[in-house]
């Protein structure tokens, strides 16, 4: 195969992006899959002379709530996005992956080639940043089989090629994914089910606080080990064994820091299953309360918002119509999630801007499907 991959996860929007910042609001609409496919398609024929016989896509994600609780094997309840990285390959009989960006923010070489992996050669990560993932998952790939066991495979590419210890919950909300839905995920089982996401008067907005701190790269993996000495002190295999009252009466067990985490991973294990089920009965209000709850945990016990993120949420909760909202995904920076009443949007995003120190991104996006074959 010779992909081409078009865009990058689109989980982190560029930075540099449309700014918001005119009048009347407007939510910043990055090309969708129609257009991507035609870009994709144009630069693979520059690049190989050849029409691609295959395109596919995969969406990037917004996580409602269930923060990190995937590594902690408990709930999330993520919804896919309508934006989507593009990627077009024809096969090769020469045992060689000629790989090819277009995404504006991929380092240099944009272009690079090398042998397929085998039982002798593996293939290593470097640079360029970008191809790591390809590269990782190419590498992993004969692993899988099943749907569960190819969102695996892409996890242990993040681990081992990019470097993040992050849990499953990305790659199967990229793979199941669902128009009209959001997933609740049991990141125990990997049992997976749909929740009806689809009322009109109802919008999810997305807003990149367009900082990243650097603490996010060491904090998470730092995270995830202290999360798992609590569960070992407490003689759990993981958190998701562990109920509120067993952390409250082992807490002579564990450090105050460990006390804190292990609490919010226990609480947001509890509301991740309280939100599907408001979800489910339209109870919008009581979802909104939920996320609330979620970031402040985020932010007190966790220690994974920073104030960039505190202010939008503050921001987004005193404007009208919106029931909630939250931090969403790592942490550190990037985005938050509000849920609001659909008419409300342009308020909401001009309210949202003005009270701001930075400047914000704001997308909009319906549930939409995972991976798919694409046809032209
Ligand atoms: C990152 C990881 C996910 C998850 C979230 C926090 O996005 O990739 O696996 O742990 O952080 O919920």
């Amino acid at each position: 195969m010779r992909p081409a991959p078009a865009r990058p996860r689109p989980e982190h929007p560029a930075p540099t992006g449309p700014r918001c910042r005119a009048s009347v609001m407007a939510a910043s609409s990055p090309p969708r899959a129609g257009e991507l496919l035609a870009e994709a398609r144009r630069a693979f024929r520059e690049e190989f002379g050849a029409e691609p016989e295959l395109a596919v896509s995969a969406p990037g994600r917004v996580n409602l709530i269930g923060e990190h609780t995937d590594y902690n094997q408990g709930l999330v309840l993520p919804m896919a996005l309508e934006l989507v990285t593009v990627l077009v390959g024809s096969p090769r009989a020469d045992g060689l992956v000629s790989l090819l960006t277009t995404s504006e923010d991929a380092d240099e070489p944009r272009r690079l080639q090398f042998p397929l992996p085998t039982a002798q050669r593996s293939l290593e990560p470097g640079t360029p940043r970008w191809a790591n993932y390809v590269k990782g998952v190419i590498q992993h790939y004969p692993d899988s089989g099943s749907v569960a066991a190819r969102a695996q495979v892409c996890q242990q590419a993040e681990h081992s090629f990019a470097g993040v210890p992050c849990g499953i919950m990305d790659q199967l909300i990229a793979l199941l994914g669902q128009e009209g839905h959001a997933l609740l995920i049991d990141c125990r089982s990997l049992e997976t089910s749909l929740v009806p996401l689809s009322e009109p008067k109802l919008a999810v907005l997305i807003t990149n606080s367009n900082v990243r701190h650097s603490l996010g790269s060491s904090e998470y993996p730092l995270r995830r080990r202290q999360c798992e000495e609590v569960a070992r002190a407490l003689g759990k295999e993981s958190l998701r064994e562990v109920q509120l009252e067993e952390l409250e009466a082992g807490r002579e067990l564990v450090s105050k820091e460990g006390f804190r985490r292990a609490r919010h991973v226990v609480g947001e294990i509890r509301r991740t299953a309280q939100a599907a089920a408001a979800l489910c009965r339209g109870d919008y209000r009581a979802f909104g309360r939920l996320m609330v709850e979620s970031h402040h945990s985020l932010r007190d016990d966790y220690e994974v918002s920073c104030p960039e993120l505190d202010q939008l949420v503050e921001a987004a909760l005193s404007a009208p119509g919106v029931y909630g909202s939250r931090m969403t995904g790592g942490g550190f920076g990037g985005c938050t999630v509000t849920l609001l009443e659909a008419s409300f949007t342009s308020q909401v995003m001009q309210h949202i801007q003005e009270q701001y120190s930075g400047t914000a991104t704001f997308y909009l996006s319906q549930a939409a499907d995972g991976a798919k074959v694409l046809h032209w």
